[in-house]
């Protein structure tokens, strides 16, 4: 079957979370959206990704469109009344137009009262590029799309309102030091753990990547150092209603802790101070020196037990130079160096917004 997948503001590391989760897959690309062609996706699949805003299945291309659209069924709706829009993937406008006007000569047809709507919010690419998007999928009842030559429909959507919701219901939260339950999962797929492997995060805190992991059938090993941050942990996976058998978590020093075998590492470490101000080039390195100094010892204390892959995220600093204002990150050599370790192809990748000071990278690394 083709799919397309519309991706969010940071397409390239979603790209890579989809061909963690797939395996690797030839693509089109236009915009914040792909093509690709796979095998028959499970129902509720989009639940699983983090960088996913929708999902559509190509029903027709340019050349079979006008013959094959009267068959097509392209609504659930029992009213007669249906809004929805067009997602534009496409540089061919008079195909674009074309789906437009048929879509309309259907409905009619159908005596259906079919009203399109604007896609009419934006959404800054990380590139810095603004895309056309929608502000919630439940506007409207149907998305169709135009992606190149192919026309087709939207068939799952991401349901916004119901992440944040659990985020903000769980017992404790720590805003300022946690990622976002998006990003959590966008690891955990690039980590390619399955469920019932085990994944450990050694610097768990109150535990929002464990918890998506736990989410997704995967068995988890948190480790923090700070007892709060394990009563915290505790109190949510309670609430979560998780089977106690599916998760260990240690108040311990991830440089010495031991644990058994398991599939893989994915963390979020402490990314350095929180800079109210642009630091300078010598500020910088050593921030990122004491990041590497602690991830170093953490990845040598694990890599015999740990046998797929280290998913971490790694400060990536917007800093004052001579030169002008440049992101720097972490000496990819010197991790690599002292662990034995190699970098996942397509790794190291940036991870920020333009305002954020300390911003991420996010690092792969396989034995
Ligand atoms: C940025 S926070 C992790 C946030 C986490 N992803 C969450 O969802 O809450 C970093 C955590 O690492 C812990 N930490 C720092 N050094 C550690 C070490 N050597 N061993 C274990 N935990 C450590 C801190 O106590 C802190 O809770």
């Amino acid at each position: 079957m083709e799919y397309i997948f519309i991706l969010g503001r940071n397409p390239e590391l979603s790209i890579l979370e989809l061909q963690s989760f797939f395996g690797n897959f030839v693509y089109a690309r236009n915009k914040n959206a792909i093509l690709a062609e796979l095998p028959v996706l499970k129902k509720g699949i989009i639940s699983r990704f983090g960088g996913v805003i929708a999902i559509g299945e190509v029903l027709a291309d340019e050349v079979n469109l006008n013959k094959k659209i009267g068959g097509l069924s392209l609504y659930y709706t029992s009213k007669n009344k249906l809004n929805y829009v067009i997602w534009d993937f496409t540089n061919k406008i008079e195909f674009f137009d074309n789906v437009k006007e048929r879509l309309k000569a259907k409905f009619k047809e159908e005596r259906l009262k079919a009203t399109e709507k604007k896609i009419a919010n934006f959404m800054k690419l990380q590139s810095g590029e603004e895309i056309r998007t929608l502000s919630s999928h439940k506007l409207v009842e149907e998305q169709y799309f135009v992606f190149e030559n192919k026309f087709g429909r939207i068939i799952e959507t991401c349901d916004y309102e119901e992440l944040e919701r659990i985020d903000m219901e769980k017992p404790v939260r720590r805003e300022s030091l946690s990622i976002s339950p998006r990003l959590a999962k966008i690891m955990i797929n690039l980590s390619k753990v399955s469920s019932g492997e085990v994944l450990v995060d050694p610097f768990c805190g109150i535990g929002v990547i464990l918890q998506e992991a736990l989410r997704l059938g995967i068995n988890v090993v948190g480790i923090d150092k700070d007892p709060k941050a394990i009563e915290g942990i505790k109190a949510n996976l309670k609430w979560g209603k998780f089977s106690e058998e599916n998760y260990r978590v240690i108040n311990g020093n991830s440089t010495i802790v031991k644990i058994k075998k398991s599939k893989a590492m994915v963390t979020e470490p402490h990314l350095g101070e929180i800079l109210k101000s642009l630091p300078d080039k010598e500020k910088s390195a050593l921030m990122l020196k004491e990041y590497e100094d602690l991830m170093i010892k953490v990845l040598r204390n694990f890599t015999e037990n740990i046998f797929g892959r280290f998913v971490f995220t790694a400060p990536f600093i917007k800093t004052a130079t001579r030169a002008g204002i440049k992101r720097i990150g972490c000496n990819s050599n010197r991790i690599i160096n002292n662990t034995g370790l190699r970098l996942a192809e397509g790794f190291p990748i940036q991870e920020f917004r333009e305002n954020q000071i300390v911003g991420r990278e996010i690092f792969v690394l396989e034995h």
